[in-house]
C-alpha cells in the first residue's frame, strides 16, 4: 500500500502523542505533535510578557507570529522527534504547566489557527504521517485514509500524566492537573473555531484498559485491513 496520511484526535493526556510516535516507528512515517506547535506559540508569548496572569490581548499574540520559526528533529536517544522554536529545543518547556494552563486559550485565536494549520498541511503534503491534535481529522486532513478519535477515563489520564511531571522532577498536584485537564478539554470541545470533535469516519480508541503495545496492535490492524479493502 502506498503512505497514507494518519491522524490521530482525541481529549487531552490520552496518550496521543505515544501511540502516535509508536506507530510513525513502526511505519518508518513522519510524526508531528500538532499540540506542541500550539505550546511553542504560548511559550513565546509568556517568555515576551504577552501572557501575564493568564490574560493576554489577541492581537499581541498575533504580532508574534512572524517572528516564530517551528520545526522537529529527530532525536537518536530518545528515538522521537524533538519541537524547536527559532532553533532552540524546547521539547521539555512546552510541557511545563504554565504552558499547559495558558494553550488552550492560545490555539482558539483565528489567526494562530491559521498559521498552524497551513504549516501542518505543508508537514503532511507528501503522506507518509501521523499526526496528533485535536482537529487533524475534522479539519486539518479531512482525507487522512485513517483517522482515530482516542477516550480514556479522566482519572487514568490524569494519574499518566502526574506520573510523567514526577519522574520529570516536577511537583505538581493530582488535582491541578486533573483541573488542567478537565478545562482543556471543554475549551478544546466548546471553542467556535475547529473545535475537537469526532470526524464521522473515525475509529474511536479507548484506552482506558489497553498496553501501549495494544493500542499498536490494534491502529496496525486497521491498517491492514485498509490495505486489504484497498486491492
Ligand atoms: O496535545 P496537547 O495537549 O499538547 O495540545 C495542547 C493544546 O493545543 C490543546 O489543549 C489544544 C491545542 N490544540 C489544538 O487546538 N489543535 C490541535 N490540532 C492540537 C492542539
Amino acid at each position: 500500500m502506498s503512505k497514507i496520511t494518519i491522524a490521530i484526535d482525541g481529549y487531552s493526556s490520552c496518550g496521543k502523542s505515544t501511540l502516535a510516535k509508536s506507530l510513525a516507528a513502526h511505519l518508518h512515517y513522519a510524526y508531528a505533535d500538532s499540540g506542541a506547535m500550539y505550546r511553542c506559540i504560548t511559550l513565546y508569548a509568556l517568555r515576551k510578557g504577552v501572557i501575564k496572569d493568564g490574560s493576554f490581548l489577541p492581537e499581541e499574540i498575533i504580532k508574534l507570529l512572524p517572528e516564530i520559526k517551528l520545526s522537529f528533529e529527530f532525536n537518536p536517544q530518545t528515538k522521537s522527534s524533538d519541537t524547536f522554536l527559532n532553533a532552540e529545543n524546547v521539547e521539555k518547556e512546552i510541557r511545563l504547566m504554565v504552558v499547559s494552563e495558558n494553550v488552550s486559550q492560545v490555539s482558539a485565536i483565528h489567526e494562530v489557527r491559521v498559521h498552524m494549520i497551513a504549516i501542518q498541511r505543508k508537514l503532511g503534503k507528501n503522506r507518509g504521517i501521523v499526526m496528533d491534535g485535536r482537529d487533524i481529522g475534522s479539519n486539518v486532513f479531512p482525507s487522512a485514509e485513517l483517522k482515530i478519535f482516542m477516550t480514556s477515563d479522566t482519572d487514568i489520564r490524569t494519574q499518566r500524566r502526574f506520573d510523567e511531571y514526577k519522574a520529570k522532577g516536577q511537583n505538581v498536584s493530582f488535582s491541578d492537573i486533573k483541573t488542567n485537564l478537565l478545562s482543556r478539554d471543554y475549551e478544546d470541545t466548546h471553542r467556535k473555531e475547529n473545535p475537537l470533535i469526532q470526524a464521522s469516519d473515525a475509529v474511536v480508541l479507548d484506552n482506558t484498559d489497553l498496553s501501549r503495545e495494544e493500542q499498536l496492535e490494534f491502529v496496525v490492524k486497521l491498517i491492514h485491513e485498509l490495505s486489504h479493502s484497498k486491492k
